[in-house]
């Protein structure tokens, strides 16, 4: 304490600087702790629920903030090419979700209006409503890409057709547990109808290269007519891996 004084007196600024470089240390400390911990709550998705899973997510998030690419932005896909999904789709109405600012996992804030059980029942069933459907194509099993913490839909190797990613191998799609929305793989134009209509937005490392530009993130629906669109785009993924749209 008095060795402080003493440097207080002899040199005022180098300690009013050391003391602002001390309160900006422990600030930022402070906030990084806050984010781990609100990250391991909310459930970190594929990624490794420790530091080190945080290090990477948070590396996925700098790249993404210094690159200014806007996920909301369609123009980035091509609108030509294959698609599954009505020629036209609604356009979404209101304001666009917010997005949990850490990139990884890629989710909406939860809605302070819950979703109504008739709606949400049939939202959480889409995936084994289309496996016992097309057993024949399709199996259900853990989300892979989720770290097995949801169910997903797969396409069986011997129907899948043509689409190819390392990271998401045979996954279609699955729902969010937490917050009603999906990961759902569609063709590169149908990513676009979807972006283009408000309906979702683009993966984030699939602007990195790292995942197939398809790897779409469909919205929360808010009302069960809302959930018939969001079938749609899930429809489109199954004829995406499959060839064939239920
Ligand atoms: C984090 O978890 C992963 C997978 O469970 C493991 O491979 C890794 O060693 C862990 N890292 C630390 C720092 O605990």
């Amino acid at each position: 304490m008095e060795s402080l004084q003493h440097q207080a007196l002899d040199n005022p600024l180098a300690f009013g600087a050391s003391a602002a470089a001390i309160t900006a240390a422990l600030v930022f400390g402070a906030w990084i702790y806050r984010d781990y911990t609100a990250w391991i709550d909310f459930g970190t998705g594929g990624t490794s629920a420790n530091f080190s899973g945080y290090l990477r997510i948070t590396k996925f998030r700098l790249l993404r903030a210094f690159s200014g690419d806007d996920l909301k932005d369609a123009s980035s896909l091509s609108p030509d090419g294959l698609s599954y999904l009505p020629k036209q789709l609604p356009r979404r109405e209101g304001q666009l979700p917010a997005i949990i600012e850490r990139t990884l996992p890629q989710r909406q804030y939860p809605a302070k209006t819950p979703l109504d059980k008739a709606a949400y029942d049939r939202l959480h069933a889409l995936p084994k409503k289309y496996a016992e459907q097309l057993n024949d194509a399709l199996k259900l099993d853990k989300s892979v890409t989720e770290g097995r913490t949801t169910d997903a839909i797969y396409a069986l190797p011997a129907h899948r057709h043509g689409a190819h990613d390392r990271v998401l191998g045979d996954e279609i799609a699955h729902v969010h547990p937490a917050e009603n929305s999906l990961h759902v793989w569609l063709t590169e134009a149908d990513t676009y109808k979807v972006v283009s209509a408000g309906w979702g937005e683009r993966f984030p490392l699939a602007s990195l290269g790292m995942v197939n530009a398809g790897w779409t993130f469909v919205y929360a629906p808010r009302s069960m007519e809302e959930v018939a669109v969001v079938e749609e785009i899930f429809k489109a993924g199954i004829g995406h891996l499959t060839g064939k749209r239920p």
